[in-house]
């Protein structure tokens, strides 16, 4: 199965793709994971990349469209994969969707996140992340333990990203109704997106995306 977990920066995707991998036994893409780790390694593309998220604005295609072709070329996405935070522009959809029929594939659901933005900037504004692993926290509702190890490698270096700001996430947020949501339209005249409730706790997002996929 190709699912795209769609929806506003700080919808959820990122818990939800984590959970996902185990229900579903499919690898998560996220393109704003890879662009963190290579920011991280010190290269001059992970500069280019760190250049435009920093200010909360999207990466132009013909840079994520490589990193993204690149990764699903690897063993584990041949079956399927999770595309968390890709496609976000009409252009990142067409080649997803190229790329996969020339594989046989096509994208099978497009699961909508539906979060309003208060909650989104109480999360975003919230969140901690794990720079060792990627694991994310929020510093209310799933705080790091006391100890300040991280619950999944142990490592203490858990920090706030650059960009969750409240200023970044709303110019993050109108980018993506400017730029990422017609995706939805481009995706509905196929009949495979599934909107879903994005408010609640984490379980029953989980519950209801699965439900909406016909998996429980
Ligand atoms: P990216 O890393 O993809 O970030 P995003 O889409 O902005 O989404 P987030 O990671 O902010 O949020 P999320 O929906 O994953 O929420 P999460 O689960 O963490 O992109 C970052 C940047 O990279 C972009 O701005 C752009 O510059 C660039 N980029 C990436 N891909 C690109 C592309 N394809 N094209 C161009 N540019 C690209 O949850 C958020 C918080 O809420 C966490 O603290 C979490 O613990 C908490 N939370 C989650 N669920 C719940 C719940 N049910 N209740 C309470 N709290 C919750």
């Amino acid at each position: 199965m190709d699912l795209i977990l769609f929806g506003p920066p700080g919808a959820g995707k990122g818990t939800q793709a984590k959970i996902l991998v185990e229900k579903l036994g499919l690898p998560q893409i996220s393109t704003g994971d890879m662009m963190r780790a290579e920011k991280a390694s010190g290269s001059e593309l992970g500069q280019k990349f760190a250049d435009y998220m920093s200010k909360g604005l999207l990466v132009p295609d013909e840079l994520v469209l490589e990193l993204f072709a690149q990764r699903l070329q690897k063993p584990d996405a041949q079956g399927g994969a999770i595309f968390d935070g890709f496609p976000r522009t009409i252009p990142q959809a067409e080649a997803l969707d190229a790329t996969l029929a020339k594989l046989g594939r096509k994208v099978d659901a497009v699961v909508a996140l539906d979060v309003k933005l208060d909650a989104i900037v109480d999360r975003v504004t919230g969140r901690r992340v794990c720079r060792a692993c990627g694991q994310t926290y929020h510093v209310s509702y799933s705080p790091p333990p006391p100890s300040g190890e991280c619950i999944s490698c142990g490592s203490t270096d858990i920090v706030q990203r650059a960009d969750d700001t409240e200023e970044k996430v709303r110019t993050r947020n109108a980018k993506y109704h400017e730029q990422t949501l017609p995706i939805l339209a481009h995706y509905e005249p196929t009949g495979v997106v599934k909107k879903v409730d994005g408010e609640g706790s984490v379980d029953d997002i989980t519950g209801r995306i699965l439900s909406a996929l016909g998996k429980q």
